[in-house]
């Protein structure tokens, strides 16, 4: 009898690992759609707790239909990150809007191949952003499209970033940014 526990403990085991192993991989070429609804990266270590060490920082504080906004995701303390998952949510907390898939800015060499867009169900196509390799990365800087159509109050960026397989923060909020209507 206590030959079979030992086996199944060590079954069990080696299964919890494979199955870590296995998420850690495909983690590493950005969050798949499971991660949609609450920015969770399944990588079987507890969000930190503490406060993150990354900002997102929005060139605009009000937006209008059909505007686009630039968000940097970067760190204070200088520290890299792996990946990350940003997705814009609207009142009810439904993605909203849409990325750009390179940044405005000409020169992409610092960041070109190194994000990737998804589409989240019950929003508009490429709604979130998120990396496309574990190549540490000290900033990423892209382009949000609003809705033409932009209905609602205000809305807010909502983002997780795996600093390492281990460490990470998440559905962090950036400030508000307020909907003006269209003349
Ligand atoms: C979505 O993003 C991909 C690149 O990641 C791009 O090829 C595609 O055209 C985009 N789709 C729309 C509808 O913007």
């Amino acid at each position: 009898m206590m030959m079979v526990n030992a086996k199944l403990a060590l079954l069990l085991v080696s299964v919890a690992a494979f199955g870590y192993l296995q998420t850690a991989l495909a983690y590493s070429e950005g969050a798949p759609l499971e991660v949609c609804t609450d920015l969770m990266p399944q990588h079987g270590a507890p969000a930190q707790t503490k406060e993150s060490p990354y900002t997102l920082t929005l060139n605009r504080k009000s937006v209008k239909g059909g505007e686009s906004m630039t968000l940097t995701l970067a760190s204070k303390d200088f520290s890299k990150f792996k990946g990350f998952i940003i997705q814009a949510r609207d009142s009810n907390d439904k993605p909203i809007g849409s990325f750009t898939s390179l940044p405005a800015s000409k020169n992409n060499a610092e960041f070109k191949g190194k994000w990737k867009l998804i589409s989240c169900p019950d929003g508009p196509t490429n709604n979130t952003a998120t990396h496309a390799n574990a190549v540490e990365k000290s900033r990423v800087v892209l382009t949000w499209n609003a809705p033409k159509n932009l209905e609602g109050q205000s809305l807010k960026l909502k983002y997780t970033v795996p600093k390492n397989g281990g460490e990470y923060w998440v559905g962090k909020e950036s400030e508000s940014v307020s909907v003006t209507k269209k003349n």
